[in-house]
């Protein structure tokens, strides 16, 4: 049987030898992936700086929760708020293998500008990405997206052996386990999955500030709807999204012309597949009052019943 505490054992130990005396950076996101490793490393006690780069493209008061949440548990993380380069390079751009290979290729120069020669990166890799990774390589007509932590600067680096993945091996909930046995917060460890390019990848079409407000604003109010009615920690993952068409509508006596904006609850083993969720039709009416009375832009709200495949759980 698989035992976790022998597993960590294994790990740290594992990671000692790996890095020895060498300083190791990586980057943290405040999801769970990133945030076990930082803190497993911490915990094998060797010579880390967790970076968290904020790209602009995260929810509303993303920053703060993840800072506080690194306070609580007493790693150091350093901040580098990146969001005018992204935004800016990201400007005009609406193919998403573009504005993915954008995100990707500045997260590694920012994250470089700010670690200057470390000797080692370490990344939060998970089972899953490994193999949806290497089945793109495979086969140029399969290539289904290019993760970000696989472009082509980090797949040198791998080559150069810099690169430590501890957590490759790991399926998700075996990740929230070991990051248990770590002693690492409930609260924290049940976040939903939140994907490395942010809220770029629930907006397609062009990215600006505007659109990503509207996401924001949106998003917030369904997961505070989804923990109210106690479906968050049901569901794998959730989020509101844009969808960069804008239909008529009335509001007050008035004719309108704004956004949709999509809901999407899904349930998965391990986001290889997915089904979506038949949420409670009150939490959806409620989070559609809100959305349509608070968010100014949004005059429609839609329901995502697509299952994975063949849709994929993002919408780029
Ligand atoms: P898809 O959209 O491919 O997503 O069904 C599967 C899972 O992966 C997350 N995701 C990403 N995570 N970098 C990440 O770290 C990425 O580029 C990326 N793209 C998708 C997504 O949120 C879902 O959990």
């Amino acid at each position: 049987p698989f035992h976790i505490e022998d597993f960590k054992r294994e790990l740290i130990e594992n990671i000692r030898t790996t890095v020895g005396s060498k300083q190791v950076v990586c980057g943290v996101s405040g999801g769970v992936d990133s945030t076990v490793l930082a803190v497993l490393l911490n915990e094998a006690g060797v010579n880390v700086r967790a970076i968290f780069v904020d790209q602009g493209l995260m929810r509303k008061n993303e920053g703060d929760e993840v800072r506080n949440n690194f306070h609580r548990m007493g790693v150091e993380i350093e901040t580098v708020d990146a969001s005018e380069r992204f935004l800016t390079a990201l400007s005009g751009v609406d193919d998403p293998e573009k504005k993915r290979k954008i995100i990707g290729e500045l997260f590694v120069d920012v994250f470089w500008d700010a670690v200057g020669n470390a000797e080692m990166l370490a990344q939060g890799t998970l089972y899953p990405d490994v193999i949806e990774s290497a089945s793109n390589a495979k086969s140029k007509a399969s290539k289904i997206k290019t993760h970000h932590n696989r472009v082509d600067r980090i797949l040198e680096l791998q080559e150069q052996g810099k690169v430590l993945e501890p957590l490759a091996e790991l399926f998700k909930d075996e990740v929230r386990a070991l990051g248990t046995s770590l002693g690492i917060p409930q609260d924290i460890l049940m976040r939903h999955p939140f994907p490395g390019p942010g809220l770029a990848v629930r907006c397609p079409g062009i990215i600006t500030e505007d659109r990503l407000e509207i996401i924001r604003e949106c998003d917030a109010i369904f997961i505070s709807r989804l923990k109210e009615y106690g479906w968050y920690d049901k569901v794998w993952q959730a989020y509101a999204g844009l969808v960069p068409v804008k239909t008529v509508g009335v509001k007050g006596d008035e004719r309108s012309y704004e956004w949709a904006i999509t809901l999407r609850a899904v349930v998965s083993e391990d986001a290889m597949t997915a089904d979506w969720v038949e949420l409670p039709s009150a939490l959806l009416r409620e989070t559609s009052n809100r959305i349509l009375n608070e968010v100014k832009g949004v005059n429609r709200v839609l329901y995502d019943i697509s299952t994975k495949p063949p849709a994929s759980i993002e919408w780029e």
